[in-house]
C-alpha cells in the first residue's frame, strides 16, 4: 500500500499525482491511500520517503526556510516514532534535506540511527554524468562517486576517490584545473540551474534519485563501487557527530556502512570542512526545533 501524505490541505494536485501513479502501473503498488493524517500515513509503513518540503521563496532567508520545515519535520518524525514499522527506514528528500532529516531524526528516538538518510544520490548522478561526458565514456564507467556534506552548494563531490574505467578520474581527465573548479561548481549549482531553466525545482531526476537511493541501500553494493547517502554521522572522517553528512556507503542488502579509508588531499579536507561548517550553522540554527537526546 502507498499512502500519499498531504501536508499543504489547500493543495490540489494530489489527485493528478494520484492519477499518474495509477496510469504507471507499478508492479508492487497494491493500492493508493491519498491521506491528510500523519497517524494514518505512517502506520506500519516500512519505508517513509519524505519529499515534501517548503521550498525558499524570494526574500527569505535560508534560516527562515529551516524553521519553516521544521513544523513539518517536527511531526512526522514524532508520528514515524510512534505509528511505523519496527524496521521502518526513512529517507528524505525535501529540502533542505540533511537538516530536515536531522529535526525528523530527533523527534524519533526510538528509530535507529542506520535507518536514517537525506538524499545525496541526485548530486552523485550529476557528478558521474559530468564526469563521463568529460572522459567520453559511458556513465556505466563511473564508480566510487562520493557526496561529501551538504545536499547544498557547498557539497564536495570527490572526484579524488572516484574512478572511470577502474582508473583514477585524474588518468582519464588530466585537467585539475576543471575538475577541481567548473566540475565542482557544476555539479553544486545543478539544482538552481535546473530551476533556472524550467521554472521549476528537479522533478524527474529527483524521483530518479530516489529510486536509487531505494535500490542502493536494499541491494548489496558491488565490490568496486560504494554510492553516496547522507546518514547519521558517528565521527568518520572528522565530521561532526550527529549530523546527517553525506558520505560514501556501501550496503550488504539490508544494513549500510560508511566506506572508511578513503584518501584526502588537502584541498579536499578543506572542502569538506566548508560543507560540514555549514551543516553545523544549520544545526545550530534549529536548536530549538531539536528533541534533546534522552
Ligand atoms: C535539486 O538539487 O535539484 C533540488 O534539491 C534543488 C531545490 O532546491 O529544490
Amino acid at each position: 500500500m502507498l499512502r500519499l501524505l498531504e501536508i499543504e490541505p489547500a493543495m490540489q494536485a494530489l489527485h493528478g499525482v494520484v492519477m499518474e501513479l495509477d496510469d504507471c502501473a507499478f508492479p508492487l503498488v497494491a493500492g493508493i491511500e491519498p491521506t491528510s493524517s500523519l497517524r494514518t500515513a505512517f502506520e506500519g509503513t516500512s519505508w517513509a520517503l519524505l519529499v515534501g518540503s517548503v521550498p525558499r521563496k524570494a526574500g527569505m532567508e535560508r534560516n527562515d526556510l529551516l524553521n519553516i520545515n521544521g513544523g513539518i519535520f517536527k511531526p512526522q518524525g514524532e508520528a514515524i516514532n510512534a505509528h511505523a514499522a519496527s524496521d521502518v527506514r526513512v529517507l528524505v528528500v525535501g529540502n533542505p534535506c540533511n537538516t530536515n532529516c536531522l529535526i525528523a531524526r530527533s523527534h524519533a528516538p526510538d528509530v535507529p540511527d542506520e535507518r536514517w538518510f537525506a538524499m545525496t544520490r541526485l548530486d552523485q548522478n550529476r557528478a558521474m554524468t559530468q564526469l563521463a561526458q568529460r572522459a567520453g565514456e559511458p556513465v556505466t564507467e563511473v564508480k566510487r562517486m562520493a557526496i561529501w556534506g551538504n545536499h547544498s552548494a557547498t557539497q564536495f563531490p570527490d572526484f579524488e576517490n572516484a574512478t572511470i574505467g577502474g582508473k583514477p578520474v585524474s588518468d582519464r581527465i588530466p585537467e585539475l584545473d576543471w575538475l577541481q573548479g567548473e566540475f565542482i561548481t557544476t555539479v553544486q549549482q545543478r539544482g538552481a540551474a535546473i530551476i533556472q531553466a524550467r521554472g521549476a525545482s528537479s522533478a524527474a531526476s529527483a524521483a530518479s534519485a530516489v529510486i536509487d537511493s531505494v535500490q542502493s541501500i536494499v541491494t548489496p553494493t558491488p565490490a568496486d563501487d560504494f554510492v553516496s547517502l547522507a546518514v547519521v554521522s558517528h565521527g568518520e572522517y572528522g565530521t561532526p557527530e550527529g549530523l546527517l553528512f553525506g558520505l560514501p556507503v556501501r550496503s550488504d542488502g539490508s544494513r549500510c556502512q560508511v566506506v572508511e579509508g578513503l584518501p584526502h588531499s588537502s584541498f579536499a579536507q578543506e572542502r569538506i570542512k566548508v560543507t560540514a561548517d555549514e551543516l553545523e550553522g544549520e544545526r545550530a540554527a534549529v536548536a530549538d526545533l531539536l528533541q534533546p537526546a534522552s
